[in-house]
C-alpha cells in the first residue's frame, strides 16, 4: 500500500539563532524543506507529503513549494502547525486522507537523508514492526548527571551506561498507521519522538541503520556541515 510522510516543520529553530523559521532557511541556495521533501519524495513508495507549516506561515510554505519541482507521483499537502513538535505531528496526522497504512514522520531539519534510509525504514514497517526507527551507534561516551542548579555548574556524573548498547535515533520513523494514531490520541507527557508514544503502547519497536547524513540541523555548524555535504553531491 501507498506510504504517506508527515514533515514538522513548524519550528522556530532557537539553536541556530536568529533568522527565518528553520525549515524555510536555505542550504546552497534552496530552502531546507525543499530539500526534506524531495528526500523522502525520492522514495517511490511515498505517494503523500503533508508538510506541517509554521502556524502563520502556511500559505507561504505551500507558495514556497510550489515553485520548486517534485516527483510527478507525490502530492504535497500543507497545514499549519502547534507549539509543540508532537503537536505539530498530530495535525499533520489529522490530515491524512484514508488510504495510507503505513507513515513515515521525518523532521524538515533532517533534509539530507538519503534514499535507502528511507526505503529501509519502510520495508521494515511492512515486515511487520508498529514502528522504526533509524539508529546509529554512538561516537561519544555518554554519562548521566545529576543537573546543576546553576548553568555552567559542575555536575556530578552518576552513570555511565554501556554506549555499545546505546543508538542515537535519527527520522524518518515509520509507523503503522493505526498504531501511530493510537499512540497520539492516548499518550500525553513529553516525548521528543514518536517511536516512544508508540513503546508506551507496548508495541514493537525495532531499530535500522541510520546513516551519518540523515544528521539533525540543529546548531550553526550543523549548516556548514549540510552546505558541505550538498556541495559534495553538486547540489
Ligand atoms: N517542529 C515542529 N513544531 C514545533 C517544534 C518543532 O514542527 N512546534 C519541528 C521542527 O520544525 C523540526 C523538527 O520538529 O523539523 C525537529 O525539531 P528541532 O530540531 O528541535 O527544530 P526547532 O524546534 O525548530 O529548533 P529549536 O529547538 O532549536 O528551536
Ligand atoms: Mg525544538
Amino acid at each position: 500500500s501507498p506510504v504517506a510522510a508527515v514533515i514538522p516543520a513548524a519550528g522556530r529553530g532557537v539553536r541556530l539563532g536568529p533568522g527565518a523559521p528553520k525549515a524555510l532557511r536555505s542550504l546552497n541556495g534552496t530552502p531546507m524543506l525543499v530539500h526534506a521533501v524531495r528526500a523522502l519524495a525520492a522514495s517511490r513508495a511515498v505517494s503523500l507529503v503533508v508538510v506541517v507549516a509554521p502556524s502563520d506561515g502556511a500559505g507561504e510554505v505551500k507558495s514556497m513549494l510550489d515553485a520548486h519541482a517534485l516527483p510527478e507521483r507525490t502530492d504535497v499537502l500543507v497545514v499549519p502547525g502547534g507549539g509543540t513538535r508532537q503537536e505539530s505531528v498530530r495535525l499533520g496526522l489529522e490530515a491524512l486522507p484514508p488510504g495510507h497504512d503505513v507513515v513515515l514522520v521525518h523532521d524538515a531539519a533532517r533534509p539530507l537523508v538519503p534514499v535507502d534510509t528511507v526505503d529501509a525504514v519502510i520495508e521494515a514497517v511492512r515486515g511487520g514492526a508498529a514502528a522504526v526507527v533509524p539508529a546509529l551507534p554512538l561516537a561519544d561516551t555518554v554519562k548521566q548527571v545529576e543537573p546543576a542548579g546553576a548553568p555552567g555548574a559542575p555536575e556530578p556524573v552518576v552513570a555511565t551506561p554501556d554506549r555499545s548498547r546505546l543508538r542515537a535515533v535519527q527520522t524518518p520513523q515509520g509507523f503503522d498507521r493505526a498504531t501511530l494514531v493510537r499512540a497520539h490520541k492516548t499518550v500525553t507527557g513529553d516525548v521528543t519522538d514518536d517511536a516512544s508514544m508508540v513503546e508506551q503502547l507496548g508495541e514493537r519497536v525495532v531499530a535500522v541503520p541510520g546513516h551519518e547524513e540523515a544528521f539533525k540541523v540543529t546548531r550553526p555548524l550543523d549548516l556548514v556541515l549540510a552546505e558541505a555535504v550538498l556541495a559534495r553531491r553538486r547540489l
